[in-house]
């Protein structure tokens, strides 16, 4: 299904609060000064629903000084990511993320950022990932076993826990102890809420002075530096040369290109980018699969399987993304005047483009609300619009591990089906959309053997 020629829109106001300027622009105020604001804190993905309701290619809001804008169409999506790319760029949405892990990928910009793309993208080559396949699946057969003992388990943290253990494997060749792997994912937990202010103007200053907030965060960035600090440490020791990202970053410092404050940046952002996700998305889709016992049974069989990989399981990652894609949106910021789908944007707007929107959209999607991973057959995904589907975003910012968490997907899901079936314990807990889409709480399932 491709998007439908006309934009829906109305030539009416679609209630008070909503304005309709041109077809392919859709204006939301609200109905008092920062009401919208309020709602983005308390709901985001709801602001966006309402935000983009009007099939507009196009849609904003006014916060504060600036625009806020919204794409709502795989067109406007691709022009945002691919056309204007050196109009629209990544902007100061990763403030915080680069004060509490330093400098690295996730924040680099211009000719750092091209760089560092080159130096790292062979560390993530198919060959070197294909090697990495089997002891993936290794790590999610004794997590069955273990489950199979406990007969109930929190996916939202196995999965992460789980995530952030293959990342520091398959990224640094090392073995996170209990410990480390705590300080990690504790000290990111007690950052989390100091995200809120990405949105802040004041946020610089902020962080500079000794509020308890920021305290909180030196403390959590301090123990995470402490434990990339010990991870470095033990591997420039041991003067390996593998082939693995640390391997490239150790290369590229002892060449001059990096400080040692640099390598660390660029390493733990690589496992914060690397575990968060990935978990996110795997907690989603063993919640699906719990929730269609029957899409369990057929990755179990390998029904879809004809070229021997883990093509069920693929599909069934791919719908979980769909409906609750793990990095529910990134975000530009225009650095010049320029246009999108026809649309007049000002300097210093900030566009979002969130694939939790396009996933939804019905004119993309027949019946979103269904779990339906047979859309992701590849006939059917032949038929899509490329950028109606973009858990992974695209262009020069689009995600460098992209085939490690598709095989990371297909390994641990395929892997889980064959040794054991999930079943709900209760309601799923509900979605919190922060530095990631992730569940508000623990989602309990209940394991038994197959
Ligand atoms: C299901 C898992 C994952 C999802 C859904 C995901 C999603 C994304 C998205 C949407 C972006 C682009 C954001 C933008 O356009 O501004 C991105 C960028 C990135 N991702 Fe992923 N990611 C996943 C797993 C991973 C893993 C496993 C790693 C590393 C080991 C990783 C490393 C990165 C890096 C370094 C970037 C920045 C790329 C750049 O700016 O050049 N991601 N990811």
């Amino acid at each position: 299904m491709g998007r439908a020629a006309a934009p829906r829109f109305s030539p009416e106001p679609m209630t008070d609060d909503r304005v309709i300027e041109r077809p392919d622009l859709f204006t939301l105020r609200g109905r008092y000064p920062g009401e919208l604001l309020l709602a983005f804190r308390r709901d985001p993905l709801a602001l966006l629903d309402r935000l983009t309701a009007s099939g507009a290619h196009v849609a904003r809001l006014r916060a504060g000084p600036r625009w806020v804008a919204a794409v709502g169409s795989p067109e406007a999506a691709r022009e945002l990511l691919v056309e204007r790319e050196t109009d629209l760029v990544r902007g100061r949405a990763l403030v915080m993320t680069e004060f509490l892990l330093g400098d690295g990928l996730l924040t680099d910009s211009g000719e750092a950022h091209r760089e560092a793309r080159r130096r790292l993208a062979p560390a993530f080559s198919r060959q070197r990932l294909d090697a990495l396949g089997a002891r993936i699946a290794s790590r999610a057969n004794a997590l069955a076993e273990e489950w199979i003992a406990r007969g109930r388990v929190d996916a939202e943290w196995e999965m992460r826990r789980l995530s952030l253990h293959i990342a520091a494997d398959v990224l640094f060749g090392y073995s996170l102890a209990s410990g480390e792997r705590n300080a990690i994912l504790g000290a990111l937990d007690a950052a989390l809420p100091l995200f809120g202010r990405t949105f802040n103007p004041l946020a610089d200053i902020l962080n500079r002075l000794p509020t308890p907030g920021t305290r909180r965060l030196l403390r959590a960035r301090a123990r995470l530096w402490r434990t990339t600090d010990a991870i470095l440490h033990a591997r420039r020791q041991r003067r390996d040369e593998r082939g693995d990202v640390l391997g490239h970053l150790l290369a590229w410092e002892r060449e001059g290109g990096l400080s040692p404050e640099a390598t660390r940046g660029q390493a733990l952002q690589l496992l914060a980018a690397g575990h968060e996700t990935t978990g996110a998305g795997l907690a989603f889709a063993l919640d699906d699969l719990a929730r269609h016992p029957e899409w369990q049974e057929r990755i179990a069989s390998g029904a879809d399987d004809t070229t021997g990989g883990g093509e069920t399981a693929r599909r069934v990652f791919a719908e979980s993304m769909r409906h609750r894609p793990p990095a529910w949106v990134a975000s530009r910021e225009a650095v010049r005047d320029t246009t999108l789908a026809g649309v007049p944007l000002a300097r210093g707007t900030v566009v979002l483009m969130s694939p939790w929107v396009l996933g939804r959209e019905p004119r993309l999607w027949r019946d979103p609300a269904r779990f339906d991973p047979d859309r992701f057959a590849l006939e059917a995904t032949a038929e899509r619009h490329r950028f109606a589907y973009l858990p992974f975003s695209a262009g020069r910012h689009g995600c460098l591990a992209e085939r490690l968490a598709w095989m990371e997907g297909e390994q641990v899901l395929s892997a889980l089906m064959a040794r054991i079936r999930l079943a709900p314990v209760s309601p799923f807990p509900g979605l919190a959309a922060r530095t990631t889409l992730r569940p508000s709480g623990p989602v309990w399932l209940d394991v038994r053997t197959t």
